[in-house]
């Protein structure tokens, strides 16, 4: 059976448990290897990849996002629903929330970002008028609905280099940009995903308000406890998005 949809899997999830039958696939690609969870979900194969590894090891701004795209490419997947931590910069939008991301402003400084490096790989100019795979989208706060959950249905993520947290002015800046939450890792997987012609989501978790909106410094650690404390949501989410 071939692997149509993945799960990428932020801060706070790491557990494919819910995947029956899970295995382990290595794909090589010229990025690198890349170790998958595959498991079923009713009638369905599922991947399942932890974008910060197994224990969180990999820091934001050292993921290998063109090996992990690719990995998924290459075992046939069409539809990712990603998750991710973010800093809220809309008082509306609140810890233990779920946000439908719409769009994003790129301030990451030194990433990979495409597929199409010239040469051989071509010269490619990839439209983003809807970045984020507007059909997923549409399914993901269907299933938010159906399962009673606190889900905002459209919002824009401004994707930092990290992995410090912002300063308040910085904060500030992005709120006048238009944006509404902030995170470390959308771009670039939401550019390779489109690249590779995947259908891509991601549902954000608000963890907590941007700096100098909440009084109190923000720790990794108070990142990770919000996640702890709602990630049951999340999953809920993403097998409701799986069965619709
Ligand atoms: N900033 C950046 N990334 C984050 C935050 C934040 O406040 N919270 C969770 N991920």
């Amino acid at each position: 059976m071939t692997v149509k949809i993945a799960i990428i899997g932020g801060t706070g999830v790491y557990d494919p448990a819910i995947l029956k039958d899970l295995r382990t696939v290595e794909v090589d690609t010229k990025y690198g290897k890349v170790a998958i969870k595959v498991g079923s979900y009713g009638d369905k194969e599922v991947a399942f990849l932890a974008r910060h590894g197994e224990g969180h090891t990999v820091p934001p701004h050292l993921i290998n996002y063109r090996a992990n795209i690719m990995a998924l490419k290459r075992l046939g997947v069409r539809h990712i629903i990603a998750t991710a931590a973010v800093g809220s910069l809309d008082l509306k939008m609140e810890a233990g929330h779920l946000v439908v991301v719409e769009d994003f402003l790129d301030f990451t400084k030194a990433r990979a970002t495409t597929f199409f490096d010239g040469g051989e790989a071509g010269v490619v100019h990839t439209d983003f008028t809807y970045p984020y795979c507007p059909r997923l989208r549409q399914i993901l706060v269907q299933a938010g609905e159906k399962e009673n959950l606190t889900i905002h249905d459209k919002a824009v993520y401004v994707c930092t280099e990290g992995p410090r947290f912002e300063t308040p002015t910085e904060i500030k800046m992005y709120q006048s940009f238009g944006g509404h939450l902030v995170g470390m890792t959308s771009v670039p997987e939401v550019l390779l995903a489109r690249e590779a012609e995947i259908c891509y989501a991601t549902v954000a978790m608000v963890t907590n308000y941007g700096a100098g909106i909440s009084p109190q410094p923000l720790t990794h650690m108070e990142v990770l406890e919000a996640m702890d404390a709602n990630k049951e949501n999340i999953k809920k989410l993403a097998m409701k998005t799986i069965e619709l």
